[in-house]
């Protein structure tokens, strides 16, 4: 059966049981906004419209977690499809590019990243982006208006670094994003795929360091964490390290 939602617009009004695909409908009309609320009946889950479709595409994308009062979301989906102010590219130290994420990243968003990402190594980079740094590019044809290029520790390669390099990635990147006035961000689950990190022990490493960062900065509203799939999502979830409250 369709899932069953309530829909409370900003003026007030009341809506529903209504099905996902009268939502859909609905906001092509522009009867609803991607900021209205949503209530879904099946587990209870409110969020705004985008948090549960990705109006451009209409593809669920489902919060499955919300942390630290809902200022971090984790999420199955396409960090490509993203519409925050800056999603963060999973890259390598040439900043040319590569498969996975990055690969991902960079066809969708065309030429004018690679551009970018050329120039900062012709002006600040010559030798590469060093592991642990991020440094940020246009978003090109991306929903997002900003990539944060970061390049994750290689496991085993940095001995007992790994994980300080590893949350340096995180702490790096939303550095940046806050210095540029931005209010939310996407990351990947860095390093654990070609770079080989476990999954379990990056969930702890990456969790600390998103909550340390955003105990002690109040301006970021929203950091998102897109998992591929719902299995690296799950074990995300078991192994996270976000205070339980607040
Ligand atoms: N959206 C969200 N997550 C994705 C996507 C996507 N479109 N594509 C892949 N992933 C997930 C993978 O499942 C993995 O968990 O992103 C995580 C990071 O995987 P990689 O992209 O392989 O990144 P990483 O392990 O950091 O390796 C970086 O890969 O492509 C090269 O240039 C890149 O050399 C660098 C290396």
């Amino acid at each position: 059966m369709e899932q069953e939602y309530k829909i409370i617009t900003s003026d007030g009004l009341e809506y529903g049981p209504i099905g996902a695909s009268t939502l859909k409908q609905w906001y092509l009309e522009q009867r609803l906004r991607t900021t209205d609320k949503v209530f879904r009946y099946s587990d209870n889950r409110c969020g705004h419209l985008r948090d549960f479709f990705d109006v451009d595409s209409w593809e669920h994308v489902d919060i499955i977690q919300p942390f630290l009062d809902g200022r971090v979301l984790i999420l199955v989906g396409d960090i490509t499809k993203q519409r925050v102010d800056a999603i963060v590219n999973a890259a390598n130290y040439t900043l040319r590019g590569g498969g996975g994420v990055d690969g991902a990243i960079h066809e969708a968003g065309g030429p004018e990243i690679l551009a970018a990402c050329e120039e900062l190594r012709r002006t600040q980079y010559p030798e590469g982006l060093p592991t642990g740094e991020a440094v940020m590019t246009p978003g090109g044809r991306l929903p997002a208006r900003y990539v944060i290029h970061t390049v994750g520790p290689i496991k085993g390669v940095h001995g007992a670094r790994d994980a300080e390099l590893l949350a340096d990635c995180y702490r790096h990147s939303l550095t940046l994003a806050v210095r540029q006035g931005l209010r939310s961000v996407a990351f990947p689950a860095i390093s654990t795929g070609i770079y080989g990190y476990p999954r379990d022990e990056a969930a702890a490493v990456a969790s600390q360091a998103i909550a340390d960062f955003l105990t002690r900065d109040p301006s970021l509203q929203e950091v998102r964490l897109v998992f591929f799939t719902q299995r690296d999502a799950t074990t995300f979830l078991q192994y996270q390290v976000f205070p339980r409250t607040g």
